[in-house]
């Protein structure tokens, strides 16, 4: 049986961290895992919170009636009521559980969310540079992805935004703290959007995807987009935050203020069921509902970011200092991307090119490795950006 032609085209653009993920595998089984430095993933590699993993514990123990059962696809009361007090007491919106559905993480939040709203064609903005599967999730609902770039500081300009939006624009993905390059989104630049929204004669709707949300360094709060946007629906979940991506937790969030909620809701429950998640794990959704208000400790990735941008200033790479998550993503000192980050590998150091986020000309780290990896590859860094003369 042959591969779709969509799939096959997909699996092509999508090869990038695959490929870099391959080399690694190469290089260490060349080198020895000690010699090599690998920043692609962004997967936690902290412990999730101890009162997290105690919670598990206990409610893995407990069996009432039914609790392995398939349950409403929106998920359990208690935990849309606990997600829905959580919004509220941050936001200032009346939420309910009504306006809360328990999704397989961000991811199928967003999916779940665009399966809702697009018919053939219809188009979605993204921001370059742009989380890696942004494409694939818009191509699932045959929608069309137009890319608008930021400013030269990564930051979103509601003017470029107003200039891409047609009449079959439905949304805009809109990431803060902002995978890949850390920066979190100033309330004004929010303000901006939620004002050239408003004054659009057709309903287009901000899709605030923010597993991040947390991880913001230096005392920083994070503007709440749902607070500042009115057309705001918010997919998030706890992947990044408890580190914990493999349980898949997460949530869709719609906005009270959105006139059309109820039916919006109505219409997600269905493509929860229907894109084959039914619902979001059960042990996880009581889980989060007990645990809502845990703060992670961040402190280890503000460590790593301070000593990774120290290294790096020294060495003469430019980048914006993250304001948050895990991530750099520094000018890559050559104009080719792909050929400076084949230089770090041969150093045994690997990263993404910028490419690989509709940003050429940069390269993305992923902070998520312990601090003697990131000491273990000064000296790549180092050889590297000294060698690119030659080209
Ligand atoms: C910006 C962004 N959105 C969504 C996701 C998917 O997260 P989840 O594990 O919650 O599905 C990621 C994961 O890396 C991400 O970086």
């Amino acid at each position: 049986m042959s591969i779709a032609r969509s799939v096959a085209e997909q699996l092509e653009r999508a090869s990038w961290i695959r490929r870099m993920f391959e080399e690694g595998a190469r290089l260490k089984a060349e080198r020895g895992a000690d010699k090599v430095f690998d920043f692609t993933l962004g997967n936690p590699d902290v412990d999730p919170p101890p009162e997290v993993l105690a919670t598990l514990a206990r409610l893995a123990a407990e069996h009432p009636p039914q609790i392995h059962a398939y349950m409403p696809n929106p998920g359990f009361p208690a935990a849309r009521q606990a997600v829905a007090r959580h919004l509220a007491a941050k936001t200032g919106l009346p939420f309910t559980q009504d306006h809360i559905l328990m999704t397989v993480g961000s991811a199928g939040a967003c999916n779940t969310f665009l399966r809702s709203v697009l018919d053939p064609g219809d188009e979605v903005i993204v921001l370059a540079p742009w989380f890696s599967e942004y494409p694939f999730y818009i191509q699932n609902h045959a929608g069309r992805m137009v890319v608008v770039e930021t400013d030269d500081q990564f930051l979103p300009d509601p003017a470029r935004i107003a200039a891409a939006i047609t009449p079959r624009t439905k949304a805009i993905l809109l990431n803060t703290p902002n995978n890949p390059t850390g920066r979190v989104y100033p309330a004004e630049v929010l303000r901006g959007i939620d004002a050239l929204l408003r004054s659009l004669d057709h309903p287009v709707t901000v899709v605030s995807d923010e597993p991040y949300t947390p991880i913001v360094f230096d005392g920083r709060t994070h503007p709440e987009v749902v607070t500042l946007i009115e057309r705001t629906v918010i997919a998030n979940s706890w992947s990044k935050t408890f580190a914990i991506p493999g349980e898949r937790i997460g949530y869709l969030a719609i906005s009270p203020r959105l006139p059309e909620a109820a039916a919006l809701f109505n219409a997600c429950a269905f493509s929860n069921r229907v894109l084959g998640f039914v619902n979001a794990p059960a042990l996880w959704q009581r889980v989060v509902t007990e645990t809502i208000g845990v703060q992670p400790d961040i402190s280890r990735y503000q460590h790593r970011r301070d000593r990774m941008c120290a290294a790096l200033t020294r060495l003469g790479y430019e980048f914006i200092q993250p304001e948050g998550t895990f991530y750099l993503f520094p000018k890559s000192p050559l104009p080719d991307d792909v050929a400076f980050i084949r230089l770090l590998l041969e150093d045994g150091v690997l990263a993404v090119p910028g490419s690989g986020f509709g940003r050429p000309g940069y390269f993305r780290l992923s902070l998520t490795v312990p601090e003697s990896v990131i000491e273990g590859s000064i000296p790549g860094f180092a050889r590297a950006i000294e060698r690119r003369f030659p080209f």
